[in-house]
């Protein structure tokens, strides 16, 4: 990890939006960041499931935290819709009115895992993958930028991202290639805009629904070994567990622009 960097100080109010944070790892960054913020600040949630939604800012919500959540589909959001969602969030603040501007990109899905790579055809099934986990997040991050432009050095970007995104894993090549993909944007908007602080953290294998859907649902046998010896093992993370660790990596600010750091990489 590249060490020039200072601390990230989340002392005053921030603005942080957390995608995905109705269960799983995008609950516990939810929580574990709204621990960390100042007085004055506003969280927004997204994801799908409002009741789930409602749970996860009733986990967040304190006298400093006020928590927002919006139930929306992120694989089919229009760009409008998006910026309407972030803009309302303001309602009644200015973007110069937050120290800290933040957004956690978790939202996340594994793809088809019943179909060989060297079988893939279905470019309409592939392109809504795509659109879920790359193109959707992409325009989410540029409506927020749009709408945080003016202080642009006070963003803080986190995209969830996985090992499978610089390391081929057997049985996974939609996810494998839209990780590869999602992190790269935010390496390249990263080398671009120095101004930004921008992480992509890797939260190693951690016990989600994500990790039962593996198991359901993949026909490559080694991919299905490796997740099986995880669960059988009790190798798998906590979800809170990594949050934490994203959370002293993110606030320790050592990290290079863009830079992928996994829960396992040294400190
Ligand atoms: N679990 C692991 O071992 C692991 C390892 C490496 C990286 N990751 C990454 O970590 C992130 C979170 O994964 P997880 O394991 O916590 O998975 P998860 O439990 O399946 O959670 C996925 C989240 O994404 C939301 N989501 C899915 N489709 C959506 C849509 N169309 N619109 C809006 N929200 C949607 C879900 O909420 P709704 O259903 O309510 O919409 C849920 O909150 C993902 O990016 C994943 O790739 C996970």
């Amino acid at each position: 990890m590249a060490s020039s960097s200072s601390n990230i100080d989340l002392s005053g109010p921030s603005f942080c939006v957390v995608t995905g944070a109705s269960q799983g790892i995008g609950r516990a960054i939810a929580v574990e960041i709204s621990k960390c913020l100042g007085p004055k600040s506003l969280m927004l949630l997204l994801a799908r499931k409002k009741q789930e939604l409602a749970t996860t800012a009733s986990l967040c919500q304190s006298d400093k935290v006020e928590v927002l959540y919006n139930s929306i589909d992120l694989a089919k959001a229009s760009e409008k819709e998006m910026y309407d969602v972030l803009h309302q969030a303001l309602s009644g603040h200015k973007a110069s009115d937050f120290s800290n501007c933040l957004i956690f990109h978790n939202v996340g899905s594994l793809g088809n895992l019943a179909v060989e790579t060297s079988r893939m055809e279905n470019i309409e099934e592939l392109r809504q993958y795509y659109d879920l986990n790359v193109f959707k997040v992409i325009s989410l991050n540029t409506q927020f930028l749009k709408i945080f432009e003016e202080v642009e050095d006070r963003v803080i970007i986190v995209n969830i991202t996985s090992l499978c995104a610089i390391k081929p894993m057997g049985g996974m090549a939609y996810y494998c290639s839209g990780k590869a993909a999602r992190e790269m944007y935010f390496r390249v908007l990263a080398e671009e805009k120095k101004q930004i602080k921008v992480l992509n953290y890797s939260p190693g294998p951690v016990e989600t629904a994500m990790i039962d859907y593996v198991l359901e649902e993949a026909v490559n046998e080694n991919l299905k070994d490796v997740f099986t010896s995880f669960k059988n093992q009790g190798t798998l993370l906590k979800p809170e567990i990594t949050a934490k660790k994203c959370m002293k990596v993110l606030l320790a600010g050592k990290f290079a622009p863009g830079e992928h750091v996994d829960y396992f990489d040294d400190e």
